[in-house]
């Protein structure tokens, strides 16, 4: 019997609301970020739920994890990646929009989550921004809540790949093709001069937030098995 082995990416959603317990969560790096935000509460939501996430796997306290950032492309600890400092092998991914904020974690693998809002799909250009000339037809027949449910699937695919390697949004998404929004989640081919992934698994994650579509990618030829646990506020 061949056996298949998976690599297990576990998932946590929370919705965002202000919270003096998630502030009190967070580093004074992390406070100082939020202060210069727009809007600083999806900002908290989600850095305070990737404390609760990691410090619940790790036995840790969370407000003493310890976050260092790194740029893939230019070097910068400023931006870029973050991971933690002092836990090498465990690997997590956040993602967040005015309303929901994702966390993702994996253990031995680079992972990346992407969660987008259906109403961020729904504008004229999107084809142009983000697809590539040959992904266009699997859009063709869409109409409607179908279009901008299928809009937001791939591009949560192509941003999580993109997060996963780290590159984020300094490789054009138009050139990380994945499959059609009604096919299984696959990478399917990767123009940009950046080097390919040698390996990248993507699946999409069942949000309860209907109005948004989410994905997560990691840096492995195995397929994920997506645990999405309890929502945590
Ligand atoms: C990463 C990126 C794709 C996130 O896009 P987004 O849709 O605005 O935001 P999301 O909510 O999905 O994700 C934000 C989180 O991704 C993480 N992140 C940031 N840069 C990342 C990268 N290069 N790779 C993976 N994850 C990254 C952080 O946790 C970030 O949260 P924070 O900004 O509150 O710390 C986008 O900000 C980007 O492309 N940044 C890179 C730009 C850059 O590096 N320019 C300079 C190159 S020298």
């Amino acid at each position: 019997m061949i056996e298949t082995m998976s690599v297990r990416v576990i998932v946590r959603e929370a919705g965002v609301s202000d919270s003096p317990t998630d502030l009190a969560l967070l580093d004074d790096g992390e406070r100082a970020r939020a202060e210069r935000k727009r809007q600083a509460t999806p900002f908290v939501t989600g850095h305070a739920l990737v404390r609760r996430v990691l410090g619940e796997l790790l036995d840790r306290d969370p407000a003493t994890l310890v976050f260092e950032r790194r740029c893939t492309t230019c070097d910068s600890v400023k931006h870029g990646k973050p991971h933690l400092v002092d836990t090498p092998g465990w690997h997590f991914s956040l993602s967040y929009t005015p309303d929901v904020a994702v966390v993702a974690v994996a253990q031995g693998v680079e992972v990346g989550v992407d969660v987008e809002d259906l109403t961020d799909a729904d504008f004229e250009g999107f084809a142009g921004a983000t697809l590539a000339r040959d992904e266009a037809p699997g859009f063709a027949d869409l109409t409607g809540h179908d279009l901008l449910v299928a809009r937001a699937r791939v591009w949560a695919r192509k941003e999580a790949v993109l997060k996963a390697t780290g590159h984020g949004l300094v490789v054009d998404p138009s050139e990380v093709l994945v499959s059609g929004p009604l096919e299984p989640p696959a990478l399917v081919d990767w123009r940009a001069d950046e080097p390919r992934p040698s390996a990248i698994s993507i699946a999409d994650v069942a949000l309860p937030a209907g109005d948004h579509r989410a994905a997560v990618a990691a840096l492995t030829a195995e397929p994920l098995e997506v645990v999405v646990g309890p929502s945590v506020r």
